[in-house]
C-alpha cells in the first residue's frame, strides 16, 4: 500500500475534526445506552452526558464545515461512478446529520418547556415550549438517531473494506 502524498491527505485539522467527532457521536450513543430507569441518579447523569456530547458535536461540525469551506479535502480516489456516488452522498448526509441531529436534541428539550442544562456551563433556551411540536421533533430525533446507527456503521465499513480488502488509501489519508 503506497503512502498518500501531503496533496493526498485531509488536512491534520480536518483529521483532528472528523476523530474529534466521532468519538464525542459514539458518547451520545453510549449515554442513550446507559442512561437507566426514569428518575434514578444514573439517568441524570447520562443524560446530562448525552447533552453535552451532543452540543459539543454542534460546534465541532460548525468548525468542520467552515474549515473545509476553507480548505478543500483531497481529491477522491479513483473509483468507479456508482461508488463515487455513493461515496459523496453518504458524505453529505453524514454532515447533515452532525450538524441537525443536535439541533434537534435541543429543540427537543426546549419544546418540551425545559432549558438545556449543560453543567459547569449553566444552561440555555432557543424556544419557547409548543408540547405537540415537541412530540414531532423528539420522534424525528429518535428516528434519525435510529437511522443513523446503520448509515455510520456503512461508512466505517466501507472504510474497513478500502483499506482491507481494496488496500487503497482511502483510510490512511484522514489517519
Ligand atoms: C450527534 C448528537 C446526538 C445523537 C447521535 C443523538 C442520538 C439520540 C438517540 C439515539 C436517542 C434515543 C432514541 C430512542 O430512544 O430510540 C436520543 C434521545 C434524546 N436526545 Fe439525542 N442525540 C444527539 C444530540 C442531542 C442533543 C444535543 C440533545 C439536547 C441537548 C439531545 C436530546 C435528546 C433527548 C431529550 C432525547 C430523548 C430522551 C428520552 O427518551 O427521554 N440529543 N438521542
Ligand atoms: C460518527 C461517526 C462518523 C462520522 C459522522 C463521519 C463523517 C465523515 C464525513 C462527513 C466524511 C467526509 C469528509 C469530507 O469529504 O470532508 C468522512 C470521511 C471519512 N471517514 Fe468518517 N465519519 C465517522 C466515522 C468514521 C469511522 C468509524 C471511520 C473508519 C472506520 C471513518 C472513516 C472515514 C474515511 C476513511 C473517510 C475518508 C473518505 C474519503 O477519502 O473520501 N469514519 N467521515
Amino acid at each position: 500500500m503506497p503512502i498518500p502524498s501531503q496533496q493526498e491527505r485531509f488536512s491534520r485539522p480536518a483529521i483532528l475534526l472528523h476523530w474529534a467527532i466521532f468519538l464525542l457521536v459514539a458518547l451520545a450513543y453510549l449515554a442513550i445506552e446507559m442512561r437507566g430507569p426514569k428518575g434514578s441518579d444514573s439517568r441524570a447523569f447520562w443524560t446530562a452526558t448525552h447533552f453535552w456530547a451532543g452540543c459539543s458535536v454542534l460546534i465541532l461540525s460548525l468548525a468542520r464545515v467552515a474549515w473545509r469551506s476553507y480548505k478543500s479535502p483531497p481529491a477522491p480516489v479513483t473509483a468507479p461512478p456508482i461508488l463515487q456516488f455513493l461515496s459523496t452522498a453518504s458524505h453529505l448526509l453524514l454532515y447533515i446529520f452532525i450538524i441537525a441531529q443536535p439541533i434537534l436534541g435541543i429543540l427537543t428539550v426546549n419544546l418540551a418547556g425545559h432549558p438545556i442544562n449543560l453543567a459547569g456551563l449553566g444552561s440555555f433556551t432557543v424556544v419557547g415550549p409548543d408540547h405537540d411540536l415537541g412530540k414531532s421533533v423528539k420522534d424525528i430525533h429518535e428516528t434519525l438517531g435510529n437511522v443513523f446507527y446503520w448509515v455510520i456503521g456503512l461508512h466505517a465499513l466501507a472504510a474497513l473494506w478500502h483499506h482491507f480488502v481494496k488496500r487503497d488509501n482511502t483510510l490512511r489519508r484522514i489517519i
